[in-house]
């Protein structure tokens, strides 16, 4: 089976209810671009509403709960979103992993949790710069996917975002090489552990993805779309990427 390409907007911590007319442009325009996989993830505030104004469009939250109902001030349950309409949830960004002290063990009990939901889950991995420069990135990555990937999950419903974090948001890539040798190493790694079912996940590159670095990044082994946080906020910036990785 063929992997689909999968470009994903993380809108992060921002949009309003007037932002929803920018959602329902991008999926206009992308439904040109049937070939590839288009799916929004805005703040949980926005969920509910662009599920209502985009219907039989692919809406995500960025984060869930792992736990499904409790005493757990300001979470939002992976079945909320699912109750809300949602398909997908992100888990593990590393602004939350950096940010909110998840570790592997956290970001797996989430994976698991949005799986039971009937989400599907985009499950982010990726170095820090010192970890990059002092060449350790493929094994840092690696012990994040062994530590954060669940056991049993139908391989077309969980995908792996790799966003090197000194490339999040800094407008610095790494190299189209680098990219392909760390997405061959996850592909290689997801092979040992689940067999050939690894060949129907996919893989996206997530930092500083734009228009102009779109094409040449997804030509690269191994990618199978992208995550983009800043690129992804108006039809404008977000549509490029969806075309390039059409035009593939
Ligand atoms: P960026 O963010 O595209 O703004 O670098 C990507 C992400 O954090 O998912």
């Amino acid at each position: 089976m063929a992997r689909r390409k999968y470009v994903v907007g993380n809108w992060k911590m921002n949009g309003v209810k007037a932002s929803i007319a920018d959602a329902q442009a991008i999926f206009a325009a992308a439904a040109n671009h049937a070939a590839v996989d288009v799916a929004i993830c805005p703040p949980f505030t926005l969920v509910g509403a662009l599920v209502a104004a985009a219907p039989g469009a692919a809406v995500g939250g960025q984060d869930c709960h792992s736990e499904n109902s409790g005493a757990f001030t300001g979470s939002v349950a992976a079945s909320m979103l699912a109750d809300l309409g949602a398909s997908v949830v992100i888990v593990g960004h590393s602004e939350r992993r950096e940010g909110c002290g998840e570790g592997d063990a956290d970001v797996r009990a989430k994976a698991e949790a949005g799986l039971s939901a009937g989400l599907s889950v985009i499950l982010c991995v990726g170095e820090p710069r010192e970890i990059r420069e002092s060449g350790g990135a493929i094994d840092y990555v690696l012990a994040q996917i062994a530590g954060s990937v669940p056991d049993d999950f139908a391989a077309d419903r969980l995908a792996i975002a790799y966003e090197p974090i000194w490339a999040i948001g800094t407008g610095l890539v790494p190299t189209v090489g680098d990219v392909a040798a760390l997405h061959g190493a996850i592909r290689g790694a997801l092979a040992a552990r689940f067999g050939g079912a690894a060949d129907d996940m996919r893989i996206l590159y997530g930092g500083s993805v734009n228009g102009d670095n779109a094409a040449e990044l997804l030509r690269a082994g191994d990618v199978d779309g992208a995550l983009v946080g800043g690129a992804s906020l108006t039809a404008a910036k977000f549509v490029p990427i969806v075309a390039a990785a059409a035009g593939l």
